[in-house]
């Protein structure tokens, strides 16, 4: 029996309560571990913001969005003296480790901590799906499902107005979510970060679809898509508290450039945070219960610094320094099966 702590940290979504309820049922269910929570992220180590866990506080939180724990994207190490504060959280709570469940941010921050002697184990959350040694973080199947029923409900208006709408979904500097909701959606052009465009073929595809009696388009834009190199110039992005480029409105360039090359009348959704918002789908929820109790399973054997991670179909564990070496982008071969579609 031992005091396990867990906390949520990055930006939410969707399937993160079903981590927590998971971690408590199966770690105090059947462990007999006492579940800790921490508030807000790594910021309630720091703080020492707790709140003790049970099967009747985590009831009926499977289909809940968000996270009762609460998130932040607080990095220790970014705090004068935040490993040592964390350190002295954890004694002085008696954790023998934490369940750290974030994306890339959050998870770094544990692989360092693992480092650093901190007793961690990784649980990868995002709804970017950019998580490298796993074939899916839960949030993405969400995420997409939300992109894709946008992209139905955009088609019937398209159609009635003759004019090309552009979609723009979250995922960074990974455009799984545009791809997948894109081939899910029927999207007529993708555009996604790894695969820099061209103005030109983009419009090429859009008129060659009108000419052949289509007269309406769907374009999926992924928020950090690129032009190719000296094609079109993109403003400078702002940048959030943390200093990370506040992405988001490439679609109003693209859509501008659509309209004076094409001459058809071009409209810009961009769906932002809906995609991380409500209710987890089946598949999220399934894959955020086998990873939480995964997660509390090593916590109990004391097998810390490594990741829970699905690979072909399977959940198995990976040393969290190697699950958060590098990102995970779509691969070409993935991008060419979108590109049989498009135009
Ligand atoms: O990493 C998840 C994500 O939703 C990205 O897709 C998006 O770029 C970012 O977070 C938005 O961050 P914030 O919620 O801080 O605006």
């Amino acid at each position: 029996m031992a005091r396990i702590g867990i906390l949520t940290g990055g930006g939410d979504c969707p399937g993160l309560n079903a981590v927590i309820r998971a971690v408590v049922r199966k770690g105090a269910g059947h462990h007999g571990d006492a579940i800790v929570g921490f508030r807000n992220g790594w910021r309630g180590v720091l703080e020492g913001s707790v709140v003790e866990l049970t099967a009747e506080n985590t009831r009926g939180l499977l289909h809940r969005g968000g996270t009762i724990l609460g998130t932040s994207r607080t990095n220790p190490f970014s705090v004068e003296g935040g490993l040592d504060l964390v350190k002295e959280t954890l004694r002085s709570y008696r954790i023998a480790g934490l369940v750290v469940v974030g994306g890339e941010g959050t998870l770094s921050c544990a692989a360092k901590m693992a480092a650093e002697g901190v007793n961690v184990v990784g649980v990868p959350k995002t709804i970017d799906n950019d998580i490298a040694a796993t074939d899916f973080t839960f949030g993405f199947d969400t995420a997409v499902q939300v992109a894709t029923d946008a992209i139905d409900r955009l088609h019937s208006t398209a159609e009635s107005h003759n004019r090309v709408m552009l979609l723009e979904v979250m995922g960074r500097h990974a455009g799984w979510i545009g791809l997948y909701a894109g081939l899910a959606g029927g999207a007529d052009v993708i555009l996604i970060p790894e695969h820099p465009f061209d103005i030109e073929e983009v419009c090429h595809h859009l008129r060659h679809r009108h000419a052949s009696g289509h007269v309406f388009s769907i374009v999926v834009v992924s928020e950090g898509a690129e032009p190719a190199k000296g094609s079109l110039q993109v403003p400078a992005h702002e940048r959030d508290i943390f200093g990370r480029p506040k992405l988001g409105g490439i679609s109003y360039l693209v859509a501008d450039e659509i309209e004076r090359r094409t001459g058809s009348e071009a409209r810009v959704t961009i769906l932002g945070h809906v995609q991380r918002g409500g209710s987890p789908t089946a598949a999220d929820r399934v894959l955020a219960t086998r990873y939480g109790v995964a997660a509390v399973d090593l916590a109990s054997e004391g097998r810390w610094g490594r990741m829970v991670a699905l690979r072909g179909g399977e959940i198995v564990d990976v040393p969290i320094d190697e699950a958060v070496a590098s990102l995970k982008v779509v691969p070409a071969h993935l991008y060419e099966v979108a590109e049989v579609f498009f135009g």
